[in-house]
């Protein structure tokens, strides 16, 4: 089986953002709240994190369920481990993963201010420059023949899209409007040149977009 680069259980607004104005370590998604766009995956048993009650299962659930497997390596920008770096450089501090990140891979972070690597639990970040070409070629070099996730936020898919790199994806679509922020697509169908597309609406509200390269 090919090694693929694939998106998974990347969650939109209605309107196509991924994330609100306003970012910082604070207000993690800026205007938006991580609760409100991300409920459907927060809501679901295999969710890791705390939640109130027993966790949906079914559709939501068993997408959340296989997030990390098959996984050898991930990629993501730089505006999504804001937090994590500052714990590193200022302890004690606690970033939005804490000390365990749940990727458990080498995880390979884009940006154009390149700055030494750090391990938090089973998880390595590197921080590498180069295009989104040469970072996926890191990513599946280290990914041991398993699958490289391209984590976001929607300013990085968008790159990779851009290049035409990303095999796969699955994005979640959820009933809210967020008006500005950063946004991966105006309409799911911008892709419909480059990409088959199947549409699963789930009982949650949310509908799910699953992508695969024609
Ligand atoms: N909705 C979801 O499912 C989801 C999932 C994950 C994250 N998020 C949220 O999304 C937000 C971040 O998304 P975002 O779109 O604003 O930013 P992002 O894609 O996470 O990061 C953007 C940064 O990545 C680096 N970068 C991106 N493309 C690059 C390229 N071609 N070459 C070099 N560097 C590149 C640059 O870093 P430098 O500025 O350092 O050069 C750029 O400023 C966070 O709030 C996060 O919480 C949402």
């Amino acid at each position: 089986m090919a090694q693929l680069l694939k998106v998974q259980n990347f969650t939109v607004s209605a309107d196509g953002y991924g994330a609100g104005e306003g970012q910082g370590l604070e207000r993690p998604f800026g205007h938006a709240h991580p609760r409100d766009l991300m409920r459907w995956a927060m809501a679901t048993a295999s969710f890791p994190g705390p939640r109130s009650g027993e966790g949906t299962c079914g559709l939501d659930d068993h997408l959340v369920r296989g997030y990390a497997h098959g996984i050898g390596a991930e990629i993501m920008g730089r505006k999504q481990v804001r937090a994590a770096a500052r714990t590193v450089d200022r302890p004690r501090v606690a970033g939005w993963w804490g000390d365990e990140p749940p990727f458990r891979t080498p995880v390979f972070v884009l940006t154009h201010h390149p700055r030494p690597s750090f391990t938090l639990g089973e998880t390595t970040f590197h921080f590498v420059g180069g295009s989104p070409a040469e970072v996926a070629e890191q990513a599946r070099a280290a990914a041991g023949g398993l699958d490289v996730r391209l984590g976001g936020g929607a300013h990085s898919i968008r790159a990779f899209l851009d290049a035409g790199l990303v095999d796969e994806l699955h994005v979640a679509v959820a009933p809210l409007e967020l008006g500005a922020g950063s946004r991966l697509w105006t309409a799911p169908e911008e892709l419909d040149d480059r990409y088959h597309r199947e549409v699963v609406p789930s009982p949650s509200g949310v509908v799910h977009h699953l992508l695969w390269r024609r």
